[in-house]
């Protein structure tokens, strides 16, 4: 973690310390009471986001606490409310009806004697288990980890511990448990990001949490005395860097009524593309322990810019919805903006397909976001020849969402503008792969690993044409999704100027025949 932070982030987080360790309460109070205060910019700085969240200003990271409560769905998510680079952890919070719709909330936890507050989970505690709340009102729980920055600088290895806090109004206010932390740390360096979910099975509540190169499984009657009992993943998937941010859920496989198990582990660095990523097992989970047969390693986004996500607890219908951070650990701290830093993903539904007796884990945007993309025509069915391009134009600016299916997938989409910049994807079905390309895509000289090489992403499985294009652009942005998300590729672009011109060009001696071309506009939700 030291080295996220580098030499002035040392400076600012040694006087933050002192800070924090005396009179800590105090702060946060003040804090909150400003935080509450401030009115919602405009939201018109250039990259903001206009349909995906961000925070109204400062650093922001992995998204935290998803659940659903009374008609309500809470994002919680990592927070630095004094400066636009990573610092001391908080867990900022908003709120939504519809996922769609954001309203931000006052912060919701504070660093406190145990240190910052890390990554974790939220659960509503309906059965009253831990005595929080009582039998009419159940208490939110939130499971999060406490980073002792103290210890770690002082080079402790046992610096990571796990803490609870509840909230008896929608998470409006939040009480630290006094017995804080209530797992203690063995001695590991890496012990985090703890995922709690009401085990059906077991009829209690288990945790997954990551230590170092695995995963370890917890169970609690009450969520303040855990027990561990199970551990997996020294031996599996990919280890390229720190497992973090697990996540495991069941979901049926589509068309059948066999289920299966779904772990999420988020990995730094080592992604496919460089930097951060997240991959996924599907495999089985007995109430105590999780095996798969799975052997190669799967990512649930082969772009550069999906990190940390997890699934909403509590959801209605048990729908699994997914929301990541939109950023790399590559570069995330030097991104050209000014006022706040990075966004998350849409929300998107997960789902468990066989395509081609492949089971695959897919995602794509839940179904609400239609509310905010405009009604249109179809407008362009074209047939291109060998080495044939068409141009395109935009209306839309860099706010839209561009659909089509395409027959023989063997082609270049190349994203420009009057400023010289271009953002070049191509498909290549003969040799199952897709590149993306950011190098002249705007902006890129703000680190030198942004733009570095071009992005492979293998399509080793796509069933036969006609295949779906579907690209959402928001600004500094762009999520595409292949086949209803059986591939999905989520980065984000700095242009100079808005992309005004879509070029598809044939890359091979077969027609490309495009149906349905369509742009949307997508309208703000802030
Ligand atoms: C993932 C992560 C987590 C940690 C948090 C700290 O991006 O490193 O493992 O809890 O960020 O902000």
């Amino acid at each position: 973690m030291v080295k996220r932070l580098g030499k002035i982030g040392i400076g600012i987080l040694v006087v933050a310390l002192a800070f924090f360790s005396f009179g800590c309460e105090r702060q946060n109070k003040k804090e909150n009471k400003e935080t509450s205060k401030s009115t919602l910019s405009s939201y018109t700085e250039p990259y903001r986001p206009q349909f995906h969240f961000s925070p109204e200003e400062k650093w922001m990271n992995d998204p935290n606490g998803l659940v659903y409560h009374n008609g309500t769905y809470h994002l919680f998510y990592q927070y630095y409310p004094d400066s636009t680079v990573w610092g001391p952890m908080h867990w900022g919070h908003a709120v939504s009806e519809d996922l769609v719709k954001w309203q931000h909330k006052p912060i919701a936890l504070f660093p406190d004697k145990n240190g910052f507050i890390f990554s974790g989970s939220a659960v509503v505690d309906t059965k009253n288990t831990s005595g929080f709340g009582t039998d009419t009102t159940p208490p939110m729980v939130a499971i999060f980890t406490y980073h002792d920055m103290e210890g770690e600088q002082a080079g402790k290895t046992d610096f990571q511990t796990q803490g609870i806090a509840y909230s008896l109004d929608n998470g409006d206010s939040w009480s630290k448990y006094e017995d804080n932390p209530v797992i203690k740390n063995p001695g590991i360096k890496d012990f985090r990001d703890p995922k709690v979910f009401w085990n059906e099975k077991e009829q209690l509540w288990s945790m997954l949490l990551v230590a170092g190169d695995h995963l370890q499984i917890w169970n609690s009657e009450n969520l303040k005395e855990w027990k561990k009992v199970s551990e997996f993943g020294k031996d599996k998937g990919s280890h390229g860097g720190v497992w973090e941010c697990p996540d495991m859920f069941p979901l049926k496989i589509e068309g059948t009524e066999e289920v299966k198990w779904v772990l999420l582990i988020s990995i730094n660095p080592g992604a496919p593309n460089g930097g951060s990523g997240t991959q996924y097992f599907i495999g089985d989970f007995d109430g105590t322990t999780f095996t798969t047969e799975q052997i190669e390693n799967k990512w649930i986004d082969l772009g550069r810019d999906n990190y940390a996500g997890v699934t909403y607890n509590n959801t209605p219908n048990n729908e699994r919805i997914f929301i990541g951070w939109m950023s790399n650990w590559d570069y995330a701290r030097e991104t050209p903006t000014q006022k706040w830093r990075s966004a998350m993903t849409v929300p998107r539904n997960l789902s468990l397909k066989s395509t081609n007796g492949v089971l695959e884990l897919y995602n794509y945007p839940i179904p609400q976001l239609k509310e905010i993309i405009d009604e249109a025509y179809p407008e362009n069915a074209f047939e291109l020849k060998e080495n044939q391009k068409k141009i395109i134009a935009l209306k839309y600016g860099n706010q839209s969402e561009i659909t089509f299916t395409v027959n023989n997938p063997n082609m270049k989409i190349l994203f420009s503008n009057e400023t010289g910049d271009s953002l070049d994807i191509t498909f290549d079905r003969y040799n199952k792969r897709v590149t993306f390309d950011r190098a002249k895509s705007g902006k890129t000289d703000f680190s030198e690993k942004f733009a570095e090489g071009i992005q492979q992403i293998p399509l080793t499985n796509l069933p036969e044409d006609p295949i779906e294009i579907r690209m959402l652009l928001d600004h500094s942005s762009i999520e595409l999704f292949i086949n209803k998300g059986q591939y999905v590729l989520t980065n984000q672009v700095f242009p100079n100027a808005d992309y005004t011109e879509c070029t598809i060009e044939n890359n091979s001696d077969k027609p490309v025949n495009i149906d349905d071309f369509t742009e949307r506009k997508v309208q703000r939700i802030w």
